[in-house]
């Protein structure tokens, strides 16, 4: 193998590793419609893929606007395979001051996307996108 595909080999497992380590693990749950208004946006709409975040990530609105990448890893309360395949992006519209550390505020279309929203809550990681 040639040495400029090596280096680009090790580029990339050190990307894919990083974005491994830099993910948070914490807790969703979920919040129904109406969506509006948002803390971040208050009346204007800002589709459905949406978040509240903890008040530290929050941290007084600066986080509003970003998209986070959410995967769910398991349940929280026993309810047996609470995951769906896959991951979501959303974006950060609303302060969730109900929110333990870690913790994100799904909407529900987000929420339902990657687990059973019987689980109510769900163990998840996320990294910023
Ligand atoms: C999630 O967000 C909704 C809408 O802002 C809010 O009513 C609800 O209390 C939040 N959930 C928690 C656990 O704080």
């Amino acid at each position: 193998m040639g040495f400029q595909i090596r280096v680009l080999m090790m580029l990339g497992m050190s990307l894919c590793l990083a974005s491994i380590v830099l993910a948070k693990q914490g807790t969703s749950v979920f919040y129904s419609r109406p969506y509006l208004p948002s803390a971040c946006y208050s009346y204007r709409d800002q589709g459905i893929m949406i978040a509240g975040a903890n008040p530290t990530l929050y941290d007084n609105g600066k986080v509003c606007g970003r998209r986070y990448k959410v995967r769910c890893l398991g349940g929280t309360n026993g309810t047996p395979n609470p995951c769906k395949a896959g991951e979501i992006t959303v974006r950060i519209v609303d302060l969730c001051t109900g929110c333990g550390a870690n913790e994100i505020n799904l909407s529900q279309d987000a929420f339902s996307r990657i687990a059973n929203i019987d689980a109510g809550r769900v163990r998840v990681d996320y990294i910023q996108v």
